[in-house]
């Protein structure tokens, strides 16, 4: 609906769009977002908000005169897609997570012979994953952050999760509340394990408790954070109390009502095991309260949205109906005492997890107490290979959301279902009884794969299922922007979009995990299922083979292609998973050796190609930014203020969260990753370790042991993650190499 109020000058083409001119709407933030990423067309862009329901936006020009472009929306959120949609499709520039181009517009602007709208299909946009905050930017500087909030703000997003800093307002909540600093000190979790520890699983530090100089530094952070998020047209879903507490409150309270966690993932109980306050417990109702009236003083009153887990792969005290029912009324009521038109978001893993417990009735139970369905809202956090939507009658009435997860830990391997994200999020809006609301990312980490998680946010502005041979090539063109794109380049993307990006067996539905980067063993690495695949679900020689030969084939014909940084990074990363894939059959073919021949010499030879493929992988990883453990590290000391021990301490955490991920390898290699340094310095060791093992028992006669081998490759793991990098000889910081001639190298030998 559109009222008659005031009609501009050439708008009068678009019969039904008025703008309004007593509109609320802000529209500072996307001017800004323009001058940011575009400073020399700043001037060029006009943003006006028009009356309607819903995103909407109209883009039209006025030909030729300055403000030229023209973005009309009823949300700030579309007015930045407005602008999104005229830079990719008339400008043909972009801005990706290997950084913007948008300043690539040409100097005379792109017309727009005929004005053009959009809508969202759907209310909320949805960003991150409690643990990206782990995965991905545990260590990011604003600098970082503001590109992604540009990125998402481009595609629409207007329900992003907001955890950095929490920790904050919690201390002070608990101080409040009577705890000792030591008391609330022991409960945090170190920087790189924030996440989980928010989460309830996980409590206490690996390495001597977290600073409260990080505590600090991420609340200012933070602060920054929701701002840009607010200006973008994003409503912020912030934190509230959990009712996970330090051991010690029990002391203090010691009528209060407070349980024991379950154990997590084989941790010792002094590091899970966390003890709940029960939220039928007045002191909950308390705290709740002092937490969000903190938060609110801190941040503004800029978001009534809350992210609220409290059963995250860690189950309910009691299964029974009656005391689920109770412990929501009650957390409900609490955010409700502390904000009234408060809304809960919760994450819909459990109910796929831990599905045995979670029960139809269980999960009825849970959700029901809450009267008013738009009150909660419910992430369905794997709809693409395991929805729970469809078997919990759409979440029993409560609004969800369509998620994308895709990947685990930030795993690097390519993979994805192109078909089911783009057909699933309209079938299910369509369907009977539909309470889906949304659209979302919920990867754990975001690591390449880039277009698995564009074209799910396109298709939230897409009524009809976008058909994905025509979305690939418009991809591609935009993602390399050059005049007469070699046909290869298309081709390239065609098969992959096939192949590798077809990928619809629900059970190994993720990035795919390569061998190379786990704990070597005899058994137990190759075609693994389930939540890390390790099972490469098509043929390497007729999929990724001619696809990187396409790939190379472009920058012969157009060698400026080897300038465009999406464009470097795609050679790096099909280059990488060739590699990856082939180091299974040379495990294979060592394991075959061990086998059949007696002779230590004969393992050591049939040893040395996987190592000689992991040196070349790591110089192929080298040659580009984006492939670097450096970068993982230096963003984590960015934080020290110099100071050395601290340094350490954030490098420790940086380190361990992607080896061992624990102080015993609790999770041993779950974020493990393809990165130069940690290739050449950390799986090189371990393979180069188990070979040696291997020859060394045709030697002595000894029986494989695969505890002997386990306690080998976690002391590797402890003294790898105790190291500085840069100490070592060859420890490189930066970019080293040329990725088109590392890459013909790489072709010479293993193809
Ligand atoms: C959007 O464009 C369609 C035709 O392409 C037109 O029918 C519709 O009225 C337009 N909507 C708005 C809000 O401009
Ligand atoms: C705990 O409950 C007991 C028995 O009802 C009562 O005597 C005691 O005062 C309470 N203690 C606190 C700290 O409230
Ligand atoms: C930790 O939780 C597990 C169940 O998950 C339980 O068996 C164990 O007793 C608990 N330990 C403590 C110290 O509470
Ligand atoms: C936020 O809203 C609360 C009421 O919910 C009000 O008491 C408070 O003053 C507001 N704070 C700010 C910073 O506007
Ligand atoms: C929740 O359980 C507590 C403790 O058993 C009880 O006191 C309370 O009345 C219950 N509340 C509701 C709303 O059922
Ligand atoms: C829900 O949808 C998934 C994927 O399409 C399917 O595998 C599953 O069987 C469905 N569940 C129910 C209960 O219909
Ligand atoms: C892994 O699976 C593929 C096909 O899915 C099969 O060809 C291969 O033999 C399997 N390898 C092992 C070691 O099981
Ligand atoms: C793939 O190609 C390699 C190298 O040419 C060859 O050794 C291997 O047997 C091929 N694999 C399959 C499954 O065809
Ligand atoms: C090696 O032998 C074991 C057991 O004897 C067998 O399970 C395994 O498949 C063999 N592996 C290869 C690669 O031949
Ligand atoms: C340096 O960091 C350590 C560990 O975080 C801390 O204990 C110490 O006080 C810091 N030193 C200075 C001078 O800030
Ligand atoms: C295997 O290794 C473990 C750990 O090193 C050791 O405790 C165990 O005795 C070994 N088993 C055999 C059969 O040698």
């Amino acid at each position: 609906m559109f009222s008659m109020r005031w009609i501009s000058v050439f708008l009068l083409t678009l019969p039904g769009i008025v703008i309004s001119k007593d509109s609320e709407l802000k529209l500072d933030g996307v001017y800004a977002l323009a001058k940011r990423r575009i400073p020399s067309h700043a001037k060029d862009f006009s943003f006006e908000a028009i009356d309607g329901e819903g995103d909407t936006f109209v883009v039209a020009d006025s030909g030729g005169k300055s403000g030229g472009i023209t973005v009309s929306c009823t949300s700030v959120s579309a007015c930045a897609r407005g602008l999104y949609a005229y830079l990719t499709g008339h400008g043909k520039v972009n801005i990706w997570w290997t950084g913007s181009r948008l300043d690539e517009l040409p100097s005379r602007l792109p017309p727009v012979p005929t004005p053009f709208n959009g809508s969202a299909i759907v209310q909320y946009r949805y960003h991150f994953n409690t643990v990206t905050f782990g995965y991905t930017t545990a260590f990011w500087s604003f600098d970082k952050w503001s590109l992604l909030l540009d990125w998402m703000a481009l595609r629409g997003i207007n329900l992003p999760l907001a955890w950095v800093g929490y920790e904050t307002i919690l201390i002070q909540v608990f101080k409040e509340a009577g705890l000792s600093d030591t008391e609330i000190s022991t409960f945090l979790s170190d920087p790189a394990f924030l996440p989980w520890n928010r989460f309830g699983n996980l409590q206490g530090s690996f390495d001597g408790g977290l600073p409260m100089q990080w505590v600090n530094d991420q609340f200012s952070l933070q602060k920054q954070i929701v701002k840009r998020m607010v200006e973008l047209g994003m409503t912020p879903v912030l934190p509230s109390f959990t009712g996970f507490v330090p051991r010690a409150l029990a002391s203090h309270y010691p009528n209060a009502s407070i349980v024991s966690g379950s154990q997590w993932s084989g941790f010792p109980s002094t590091f899970t095991n966390v003890s709940f306050l029960e939220p039928f417990d007045p002191l909950f109702t308390t705290l709740q309260k002092s937490f969000i009236t903190k938060q609110q003083a801190a941040y503004g009153n800029i978001s009534h949205i809350y992210t609220l887990d409290q059963y995250n792969e860690n189950n309910p005290f009691s299964g029974d109906t009656s005391y689920l029912r109770n412990v929501t009324s009650n957390t409900f009521a609490s955010l409700r005492a502390a904000d009234p038109e408060a809304v809960w978001l919760m994450q819909g893993w459990l109910f796929f997890s831990s599905s045995a417990f979670w029960t139809n009735d269980r999960i009825e139970a849970y959700l029901g107490s809450v009267e008013d369905n738009d009150a909660m809202i419910i992430l369905d956090l794997y709809s693409e290979a395991q929805p729970q939507w469809n078997r919990t009658q759409n979440y029993f009435g409560k609004t969800w959301v369509w998620c994308e997860l895709h990947d685990y830990g930030g795993n690097m391997g390519m993979e994805g279902n192109l078909q089911q994200v783009t057909s699933g999020p309209i079938t299910a809006l369509n369907s009977p009884g539909s309470s889906m609301k949304g659209v979302g990312l919920t990867m754990e980490g975001q690591e390449g794969n880039e277009i698995v998680y564009d074209i799910l946010l396109d298709q939230a502005w897409s009524s009809s299922t976008l058909d994905i041979p025509g979305y690939v090539q418009g991809w591609v063109e935009r993602r390399y922007g050059i005049a007469n794109l070699p046909v290869e380049a298309q081709q390239a993307w065609s098969l992959l979009s096939k192949t590798v990006y077809d990928n619809q067996d629900p059970n190994s539905q993720a990035t795919i995990k390569s061998i190379l980067e786990l704990s070597p063993s005899l058994t137990g690495l190759v075609n693994r299922t389930g939540h890390h695949p390790t099972l490469v679900p098509y043929d390497t020689n007729t999929t990724i083979v001619p696809a990187l030969k396409l790939i190379l084939q472009a920058a012969n014909k157009s060698p400026s292609l080897k300038n465009i940084p999406e464009f470097r990074y795609d050679t790096v990363d099909i280059t990488r998973q060739l590699l990856a894939n082939r180091f299974i059959d040379l495990y294979q073919n060592l394991l075959s050796i061990y086998n059949t021949s007696a002779s230590s010499t004969a393992i050591s030879k049939a040893g040395s190609p996987l190592i000689n493929l992991l040196h070349d992988l790591d110089d192929l990883l080298s040659t580009n930014e984006n492939f670097l453990l450096s970068t993982w590290i230096s963003d984590a000391k960015q934080w020290s203020h110099n100071n050395a021990s601290y340094a350490k301490y954030l490098e420790f955490s940086a380190r361990n969260q992607i080896t061992l991920w624990g102080p015993d390898g609790e999770i041993n290699d779950y974020a493990s990753k393809q990165w130069a340094g940690l290739v050449r310095e950390y799986y090189v060791e371990r393979w180069q370790t188990f070979i040696d093992y291997l020859a060394s028992l045709k030697q002595t006669g000894v029986a494989y042991n695969s505890s002997e081998v386990s306690s080998m490759m976690i002391q590797i793991g402890k003294t790898w993650d105790a190291k500085s990098w840069g100490e070592g000889k060859g420890e490189n910081w930066n970019v080293k190499g040329d990725t088109f001639e590392v890459v013909d190298k790489i072709l010479d030998k293993w193809l």
